[in-house]
């Protein structure tokens, strides 16, 4: 058996046309275009690649996207300064702070100041206590993603067991938090856990978020499992690798995702998706 691929490409396109319609049809009513500001400090490399595809995603589908790029020495002050303006310009419905930050910013400040009707990364504790109580506003990209790639290929998860490895605020908490709201039961991994293989070999559903290139293997595989990959990884030799150990797992799981081509460009059709329910909740 070989597990059937879960293609984030294929889906993150269809959601992509769609945020393009509701985006035609909110500028038609707005008479202005749905608006994000992506914020960008330092010159992290992979953060720039990743802002510059969420920018040019906004574009494409009829958004208006802003990128402030700053020094790698800007201050908290400054930062929160052009924070506050954003949160009152009316033409900006989404306000994303891509992480991590230089080492002189708290990131915890950063994001709590951003307002939570603009946070469409679901991040501010607002946010994350509303999709923990069960009344989301935005759900975080990158999960919200995960669960619409378990939707497209009917992923049983009421009553599945949810492993998910890496317990960050970015994916791995509130990944738990939309498993568990719809029905799963969870084990959610940190890099404390003992005896991880004998936890992750229980998932029905396997979710791997650490940062860790090929650390899940086949025998830490439940045979039929679906396995979502959120890593990536740049190996030594240049060459990209996802949390899981595609080559060897794909035999013995269920369904898998790519890397690339998985769960990446999900997160980012998942941000056009929060900045337009943004955009049309202000309308109203
Ligand atoms: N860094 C890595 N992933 C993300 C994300 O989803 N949002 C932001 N703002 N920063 C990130």
């Amino acid at each position: 058996m070989t597990a059937q691929l879960i293609d984030g490409l294929a889906l993150a396109q269809k959601t992509r046309a769609q945020v393009a319609q509701r985006a035609a049809a909110f500028e038609q009513k707005a008479g202005r275009k749905a608006g994000l500001t992506v914020i960008l400090v330092g010159e992290n490399p992979a953060s720039q690649v990743y802002v510059r595809n969420k920018v040019k995603a906004c574009e494409a589908a009829g958004l208006k996207s802003e990128l402030i790029v700053l020094p790698a020495e800007t201050s908290q002050a400054a930062l929160l300064t052009k924070i506050d303006q954003l949160n009152a310009d009316t033409s900006v419905d989404g306000i994303l702070v891509q992480l991590p930050l230089p080492p002189q910013i708290d990131s915890h400040r950063v994001i709590e100041a951003i307002a939570a009707d603009k946070d469409v990364d679901g991040f501010h504790v607002a946010n994350a206590g509303a999709l923990m109580t069960g009344a989301p506003q935005f759900r975080p990209c990158t999960p919200y993603g995960v669960m619409k790639m378990l939707e497209s290929i009917e992923t049983p998860i009421r009553g599945a067991h949810a492993v998910i490895v890496g317990a960050s605020n970015i994916v791995g908490k509130p990944m738990a938090m939309l498993l568990l709201a719809a029905g799963a039961t969870i084990t959610l991994c940190n890099s404390k856990t003992r005896d991880l293989p004998a936890m992750t070999r229980q998932a029905d559903i396997l979710v791997a978020a650490v940062g860790r290139p090929k650390l899940i293997t086949a025998s830490m595989v439940k045979p039929g499992a679906v396995v979502i990959d959120v890593g990536i990884n740049r190996l030594d030799d240049g060459k990209l690798a996802g949390d899981v150990d595609f080559e060897s797992v794909k035999p013995v799981a269920g369904a898998i995702t790519p890397v690339p081509g998985g769960v990446g460009p999900m997160t980012i059709a998942m941000l056009l998706v929060n900045t337009m329910e943004s955009a049309e909740r202000r309308l109203v």
